[in-house]
């Protein structure tokens, strides 16, 4: 099955990502779709697609950066698509939670990306993302059993870079952060080198700075797939000043910054920004365009080899109730508990 040209693409903003759908929509040319959601009194969600599917390429956009609290309502909206006949029903998320989780450090610890995996998988048909934190696993395939599309942000952040720092020197804080500092030091044309971290616990790190003599006079650039706590970034700056170089500039493709971490990293760095992949202030190089052109491409389903789409459920009364006139008008009463 392709997703080419002649289909109809209908992106759906879960809570918190609509204006990465509204870019995404408007990148791609493709038609918008509508999702009422809500809670309950008690708290569960409820969620109503308010935009035909029948037939059409389906795309919920949510970044991950918050999953437990949303995570049931994307599976909810994915079923209703699914149910309401969408073709193909694909999750389009930027950030791509539970990855770093991915052994048991201690004893008796929940793996849990191997467990959000299997969820996802069993939902979707597709799953579309940006720079997974992929350091003990090679590839999302072997960990998601659905068909993924891995995009890069490397080079919309070195070409940001690029365009806004003098003389640059790329900086990655830690061991795995290479792939990514080295990827966008190529494209700037710029020298990189990569700090040693030692984590102690969430929100414990030592960052250990080799004499960066060579490079005095440069601006000192710290990038990163992820600022989540962001200790890690903290602790990188912090260190770089006791070697008396300018405040550094924080690159991140996924900004998440818990807690009161971006207040702190703000008062150690010359500018912070971020991908849109996570909603927040220090967003300023856009992904969409990159998503888009992905989405637009025709695809097989089967792209890794590993499983078509879930086999379509049989309908029974409560489902096909407001089927017909969807969507204009409620299904009857009797179907709401
Ligand atoms: C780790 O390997 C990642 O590349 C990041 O450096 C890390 O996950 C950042 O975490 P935090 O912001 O919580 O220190």
């Amino acid at each position: 099955m392709s997703s080419g040209a002649g289909q109809i693409r209908t992106v759906f903003p879960l809570p918190g990502n609509e204006a990465f759908a509204a870019a995404l929509a408007e990148a791609g040319g493709f038609e918008s779709g509508v999702v009422e959601t809500r809670r309950f009194p008690d708290g569960e969600s409820y969620v109503r697609l308010l935009t035909d599917v029948r037939g059409k390429c389906v795309d919920l956009v949510c970044s991950l950066s918050n999953p437990d609290d949303g995570f049931l309502g994307l599976v909810f909206a994915a079923d209703a698509a699914r149910d309401l006949g969408a073709r193909e029903v694909a999750l389009v998320a930027p950030y791509l939670s539970y990855m770093r989780q991915d052994r048991r450090f201690e004893p008796g610890e929940a793996v849990s990306s191997k467990s959000f995996a299997r969820l996802v998988s069993a939902t979707f048909d597709r799953l579309v993302t940006v720079d997974p934190h992929l350091h003990r696993y090679e590839t999302l395939s072997s960990l998601y059993t659905i068909p993924d599309v891995t995009l890069h942000a490397a080079p919309v952040l070195a070409d940001w870079i690029a365009a806004n720092v003098e003389a640059p020197l790329l900086i990655g804080p830690d061991e795995e952060s290479e792939q990514w500092v080295s990827a966008i030091a190529a494209r700037v044309g710029a020298p990189f080198t990569v700090l040693r971290k030692l984590r102690h616990g969430d929100r414990s790190v030592d960052v250990e700075v080799p004499d960066l003599g060579a490079w005095r006079g440069r601006q000192p650039v710290l990038a990163d797939d992820i600022a989540s706590s962001g200790h890690t970034m903290i602790e990188a700056a912090r260190k770089l000043a006791l070697q008396g170089f300018a405040k550094p500039v924080c690159a991140v493709i996924h900004g998440i910054f818990a807690e009161d971490s971006y207040e702190r990293l703000a008062a150690l760095s010359s500018r912070i920004v971020s991908t849109d992949a996570v909603p927040h202030p220090t967003n300023a190089i856009a992904l969409a365009p990159l998503v888009a052109d992905a989405l637009a491409k025709p695809h097989s389903s089967t792209t890794n080899g590993i499983r078509h789409r879930r086999p379509p459920e049989i309908l029974d009364e409560v489902d096909r109730a407001g089927f017909d006139s969807f969507p204009a008008s409620d299904p009857p009463p009797w179907t709401r508990g």
